[in-house]
């Protein structure tokens, strides 16, 4: 018999959360000596979606300030498609939380698309000095 918390795992219909802000394919300089993805190249690839999405966002210029939880699920092999999806997640004066999922398929072996990582980026506006700067408020 499951217990509760199994239960709330199952997800019959799996689907990324946000938008699509990057994608890509895996080529053989992104790989490793077993021929798998680089942790470190995926982080990458979610670290520029994540970029992307909060630099609409401010209106301008940012720079990471910080990194978490990022979890890696499974392997990506080579010839995938990567597919980055964003979130919004905070925005405060000047700092913003985004999370961020990559999705691989492979068109080739006719793989489904799949969650490989997720992550949460947090971003700074910065100006053309690189200091911190208050994000523009929204417009009504
Ligand atoms: C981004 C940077 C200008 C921020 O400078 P700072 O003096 O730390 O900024 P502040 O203390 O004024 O904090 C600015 C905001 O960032 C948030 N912040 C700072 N460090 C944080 C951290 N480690 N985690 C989460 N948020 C953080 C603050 O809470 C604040 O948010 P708010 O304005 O929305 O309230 C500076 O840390 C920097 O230049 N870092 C290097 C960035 C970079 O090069 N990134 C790429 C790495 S290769």
């Amino acid at each position: 018999m499951n217990t509760e918390s199994e239960n709330l795992d199952l997800d019959p219909n799996p689907h990324p959360d946000g938008e699509l802000a990057t994608q890509t394919i895996t080529l053989p300089a992104d790989t490793n000596q077993d021929g798998e993805i680089h942790g470190g190249w995926l982080a990458c690839q979610m670290d520029m979606a994540a970029h992307l999405a909060s630099s609409k966002v401010a209106k301008g210029k940012v720079a990471t300030v910080a990194i978490d939880n990022i979890s890696f699920l499974a392997p990506i092999s080579l010839g995938s498609i990567v597919g980055c999806y964003t979130k919004i997640l905070a925005v405060g004066r000047s700092s913003i939380r985004v999370s961020a999922e990559a999705w691989v398929s492979h068109v080739v072996k006719g793989e489904e698309w799949r969650k490989v990582a997720e992550g949460v980026f947090t971003f700074v506006a910065i100006d053309s000095n690189g200091r911190t700067r208050a994000i523009p408020k929204e417009s009504s």
